[in-house]
């Protein structure tokens, strides 16, 4: 089993699209663990995005993700590759460049409004799931 950290963002949350988004995470057989709509404090989302810190988009990014309710969720699977698995369903980080079947793909059309964020590695759906949801660290 391993779990990841899943943020339907604000775009999501705005447009009415958590409810699709979950459902396709369960459709797939993935657990929710935790779930909580908020808004994402500028220094968490500084943590969160702190790979990106040196990038041009850094600020707009942070702006965007604290602009109105996230709903932040932890989801678990049975294999050792559950962050993969979510990443799959979201699509390419560009929603224009995202195939058919995939959430981007099917829901986004804006780079910068993505709809949601998916760990991208086993040690970052540790650290994620740390920094949103400390007791389940
Ligand atoms: P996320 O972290 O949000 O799940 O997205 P991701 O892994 O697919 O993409 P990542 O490379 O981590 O980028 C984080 C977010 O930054 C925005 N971005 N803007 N202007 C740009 O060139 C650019 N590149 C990335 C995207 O909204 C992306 O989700
Ligand atoms: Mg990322």
């Amino acid at each position: 089993m391993s779990r990841t950290l899943v943020i339907c963002k604000p775009d999501a949350v705005e447009r009415g699209l958590t409810g699709e988004i979950l459902y396709r995470l369960e459709r797939k057989g993935l657990r929710l663990v935790a779930a909580e709509l908020v808004v994402i404090e500028a220094e968490t989302a500084r943590r969160h995005y702190a790979e990106h810190e040196a990038r041009p988009f850094f600020t707009e990014l942070v702006a965007f993700i604290t602009r109105s309710p996230s709903l932040v969720a932890v989801v678990e699977g049975p294999g050792e590759d559950t962050w993969q698995v979510v990443r799959t369903l979201m699509g390419p980080t560009d929603p224009a460049q995202a195939p058919p079947g995939t959430i981007r793909g099917d829901l986004g059309l804006l780079l910068a409004e993505n709809l949601v964020h998916g760990s991208d590695s086993a040690q970052s759906a540790d650290r994620e799931v740390a920094l949103f949801f400390p007791s389940l660290a």
